[in-house]
């Protein structure tokens, strides 16, 4: 996260307040240990010639552990005026996932190029050549301080920067050069002390957004502006030429949306400039625009190998030379967010885990709306519908994805091979790859990503883009790099999902597969039938969900008989099998304790044998088309002394009879089922996690959103 003002008077505490709290919004990406760094007095004794711009020092505050901590670090320094001024000020700061080296104070973020903090940088992602790097650095006499891939960054920062300083070299060439050196992934924020006011952002593979506040309208006729007509039409879109325009406009036709501040392109000099004209702007660059909302919702989203300057107030994006290689445009928008900031507050609820599971009912409507008619039985994916006739007669449809999302492709495959007639492939993104899987022409490869920046996932994006693929994108984040590089998509539009289990954008993925299934289907004659019954039970969704979430107080008793277990197994079959998947990844991530997905089919080929009177165990069998081979799965595993918790339809009174442990949900189609059916295990797994005392919306080791490979 980072903040710059410009010509707004800000006190040293408000910018501390203002990083801190981007941290917090961005503290479910990553939280074992997290810094910033402000801008500190000024230094005395400095070089005269230098004056201007070696004058101030820079404050660098790390703390091991959660966000909270590093406050309390920051709130109880010493010797620091809290109430200084200033009208110009940069401060970066970072939340840390730890790949390289433990999460500490020296291996967290800003990393420091020296003892002065000549230059500091946060990255996000990995440097995967950062051991030649080092080397090389070590050869020249560095000293490294840290275990961290970073570190070597912002020392190559310096190392240039004393080759070249008497060349008045300015900031924006140093790290273009550096950043010319690095392989590997990366969103990087860059201060220093020799280039007060300014600040370096940069990125590759590793998302940025730039959101821009201007204090005033500007009156400035004829700017040129870009729009797009689809954020899944963008620039890398087969034709993308065709899907946005240049237009020259005046302010007055902005309508608020592109007004202030503006944006100026030069294509000739491949950059781009937001301008504060010497008026008072301030800047807030974050890995993820939930950070942003509060302060702005005039976004820039950056592209791989941008290199966005801020200098004298005016923002200007570059594309770096590794960007001239892979061609991209220079063209950047103005995005408008359109969440809210209270969507990304907890609200009433303790955790966000436990929001978004009662969010539900509403995310789905939300997935369906203007999509579905009810009444007409039709529905409409406009982000995909120039490309249904293509997407009919292809070879085979690829889902790909990790996760939770991954198990969103395995609950809708079966519908989806019923619904097509074609055959469907499902993979993880990483097991893809490492089969270098054969790609074709006339495959149409469907990428499902709550986030839309899970590495391994665009990893295989582009994999499949580079063998002409069609290329799909499923995503609740609209400007994500999945939703950029795809050809055409769908937003789930489930609403920004904070909790790093997901669980809402699960059942809007599932759905906005469904109605993949649908659209694909809408010209057979023969399946009206199914697709009217689908509909009808899509229509009733929002409904039963909030009737499973009555169940949550007997779930809850059942936690409370389960939380000193040390293992779980989730059995089921058909539909249900990702159900199963998902409900064992929940228990795993949010409790710690051992939890197996198992297909119940395959138990006799294994699972059987950890089945006794002390294993705890959950059945999900439903009314559906798979019940009596449930069933017979549910008599093993009672024979071998088990005693499931069953899941099951509120209605089959048979089963109810049978077994007093269960938990009983309403009945619907059954392609439809594992929507309701996952609640009871995401609620399970969120009071298994509570009773442990775990915090439920930050587990550990995890992190929300996994852009390293
Ligand atoms: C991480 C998260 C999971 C998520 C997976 C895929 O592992 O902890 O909750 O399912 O990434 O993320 P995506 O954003 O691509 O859906």
């Amino acid at each position: 996260f980072g903040y710059l003002n410009y010509l707004v008077k800000r006190d040293r505490r408000f910018i501390a307040d203002i990083l801190i709290n981007g941290l917090h919004r961005l503290e479910y990406r990553g939280y074992d240990s997290s810094g910033i760094a402000f801008d500190g007095d000024d230094v005395e004794g400095s070089d005269t010639k230098q004056s201007l711009k070696s004058r101030r020092a820079c404050v660098v505050v790390r703390q091991k552990g959660k966000v909270e901590e590093l406050e309390h670090v920051v709130r109880s320094l010493e010797n620091i005026d809290w109430d200084a001024e200033f009208t110009v000020h940069v401060g970066i700061a970072h939340t840390r996932w730890a790949t390289h080296g433990e999460p500490n104070a020296v291996n967290s973020h800003p990393q420091r190029s020296d003892e002065q903090n000549q230059f500091v940088c946060v990255h996000n992602g990995i440097i995967t050549n950062y051991k030649d790097i080092k080397q090389y650095l070590t050869n020249k006499g560095y000293k490294f301080e840290s275990e961290t891939d970073t570190e070597v960054v912002v020392k190559l920062v310096k190392y240039l920067y004393d080759k070249h300083k008497n060349e008045n070299i300015s900031f924006q060439k140093l790290i273009e050069m550096a950043c010319s050196q690095l392989e590997g992934a990366f969103a990087l924020l860059f201060k220093s002390t020799h280039f007060p006011g300014e600040l370096c952002a940069t990125r590759r593979g590793s998302p940025m957004v730039i959101g821009v506040k201007c204090a005033d309208q500007l009156a400035t006729s004829h700017i040129p502006v870009m729009f797009s007509k689809d954020l899944f039409n963008h620039q890398n879109s087969k034709d993308s030429r065709n899907d946005i325009q240049l237009v020259e406009t005046t302010s007055a036709n902005l309508r608020g949306v592109f007004s202030p501040p503006l944006m100026i392109t030069d294509q000739s000099a491949s950059e781009l400039a937001v301008t504060g004209n010497d008026r008072s702007i301030e800047y807030y660059f974050a890995s993820d625009a939930s950070a942003i909302i509060e302060h702005t919702n005039q976004v820039i989203f950056m592209e791989d190998d941008d290199l966005a300057v801020v200098k004298n107030g005016a923002l200007t994006i570059h594309r770096t030379q590794h960007g001239e290689v892979t061609g991209q445009s220079a063209i950047r928008e103005i995005h408008e967010l359109k969440i809210e900031l209270q969507q990304i507050m907890k609200g009433n609820y303790k955790y966000f885990m436990q929001k978004e599971i009662y969010e539900q009912p509403e995310s789905v409507v939300n997935t369906m709306r203007g999509r579905v008619n009810f009444s007409a039985k039709k529905v409409v994916l406009g982000g995909i519908k120039d490309y249904i006739n293509e997407i009919r007669r292809c070879r085979r449809l690829i889902l790909i994805a990790c996760g939770t999302s991954y198990h969103s492709a395995v609950a809708t495959r079966q519908l989806l091979e019923e619904l097509s007639e074609l055959p469907v492939m499902v993979e993880l993104a990483s097991d893809f790859l490492d089969r270098n899987t054969p790609v074709f022409r006339d495959d149409v490869c469907i990428f499902v990503s709550q986030s839309g920046e899970t590495a391994d996932t665009i990893l295989a994006l582009r994999y499949c883009k580079q063998r002409g693929a069609l290329i799909v994108g499923f995503t609740n984040t609209v400007g994500s790099s999945i939703s950029r590089e795809s050809h055409c998509g769908v937003h789930i539009n489930a609403g920004p999902e904070i909790g790093v289990a997901s669980t809402k954008a699960y059942t809007s993925q599932f759905l906005a597969l469904v109605l993949f299934g649908l659209v694909l289907s809408e010209d057979s004659i023969s399946k009206e039938p199914r697709r009217k019954a689908i509909i009808d039970g899509l229509q009733q969704l929002a409904d039963l969900i909030k009737k499973v979430l009555e169940c949550d107080k007997k779930i809850r008793e059942y936690a409370e008989a389960l939380y000193k277990e040390s293992s779980l197994l989730v059995m089921g079959r058909g539909f249900n099998f990702a159900t199963c998947l998902e409900g064992a990844l929940k228990l795993k991530e949010l409790t710690y304790m051992h939890s197996e997905g198992i297909l119940a089919g395959e138990l006799k080929h294994g699972p059987l044998a950890m089945v006794d009177h002390l294993m705890p165990i959950v059945m999900i069998v439903m009314d559906d088309p798979v019940k009596t081979k449930c069933m017979n799965a549910y008599s093993q595993v009672q024979a071998r002394g088990g005693q499931p918790i069953i899941i099951c339809n509120e209605d089959d009174e048979e089963l109810i009879k049978l077994t007093s442990r269960h938990i009983a949900i309403p009945r619907t189609v059954d392609c439809l089922q594992g929507i309701l059916c996952v609640v009871p295990m995401q609620l399970l797994s969120f009071h298994i996690a509570v009773l442990r005392g775990y915090d439920v919306d930050c587990p550990r080791n995890l992190a929300k959103s996994v852009t390293t490979a």
